[in-house]
């Protein structure tokens, strides 16, 4: 690492809960100081609110809080659903979460060091129904590296996690065992993976200082 959190200024987008929260608490940690952005309005004083659906949101969370030195983005809508069953109003919402959100993001706001975006290893791995998730994946990747050159100096990276026992795979219940036993089988390593995992990637990323327009896989190696 070249630089270093403290005393710095970090906004997580999609800090609330799960892998974002995770970072929020890290980046703490590390001796940032957090705001952490949510769809849902909130009156905590370190919140803020961002809804990647609503411009006017991210314009008026830039100037509520002004210049911030790191940005992640955590923020997504999957529509995982076969090609025949897409709509297109979740489809847009699927890439404004991803990808126009995060454009926004780099419009409205002045970031002094870097900007971090979240992919996924679907992105690589084509599937049944995973194709607007795809897409807008490997939208997030080529985001990093165009954001990246129009920003500079400004630094801008991805993360593309595999399967990581974040919180969000609770919504599938009795089936979570399961298909988390499923993707560990999956991976070279033979195990999904944890929010340290991920949480080493992000601290590393906004810290090192010669790194930029990169997407770093974080997924055990999948095969
Ligand atoms: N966990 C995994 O296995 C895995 C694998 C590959 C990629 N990823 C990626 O890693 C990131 C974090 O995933 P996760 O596991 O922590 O859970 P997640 O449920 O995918 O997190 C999505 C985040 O999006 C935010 N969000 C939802 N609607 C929004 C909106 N309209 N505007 C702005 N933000 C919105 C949510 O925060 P609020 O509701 O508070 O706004 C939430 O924190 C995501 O981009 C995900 O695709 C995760």
């Amino acid at each position: 690492m070249t630089e270093t959190l403290t005393g710095q200024h970090v906004l997580v987008i999609g800090g609330a809960r799960f892998l974002g929260a995770a970072i929020a608490e890290r980046a703490r940690a590390e001796g940032a100081t957090v705001t952490i952005a949510s769809h849902t309005p909130s009156d905590a004083p370190d919140r803020v609110h961002i809804d990647f659906l609503d411009e006017r949101t991210i314009a008026a969370a830039a100037q509520r809080i002004g210049a911030v030195d790191h940005v992640v983005s955590l923020a997504s809508l999957p529509h995982d659903v076969p090609i025949g069953l897409i709509e297109r109003d979740s489809v847009v919402a699927a890439l404004e979460a991803k990808v126009i959100g995060p454009l926004l993001v780099a419009k409205h706001f002045e970031i002094r060091r870097s900007l971090l975006l979240f992919s996924g290893v679907v992105g690589w791995r084509p599937g049944p129904a995973s194709t607007i998730k795809g897409i807008a994946n490997g939208a997030v990747s080529f985001a990093a590296t165009h954001l990246a050159a129009e920003l500079a100096p400004v630094r801008v990276n991805a993360i593309s996690p595999g399967i990581i026992d974040s919180g969000a795979w609770d919504a599938k219940g009795d089936a979570k065992s399961g298909f988390l036993a499923g993707a560990a089988g999956r991976t070279r390593v033979g195990r999904t993976g944890t929010l340290e995992d991920i949480t080493d990637a992000a601290m590393w990323l906004l810290t090192a200082g010669y790194v930029t327009g990169e997407t770093i896989h974080i997924e055990g190696g999948r095969a």
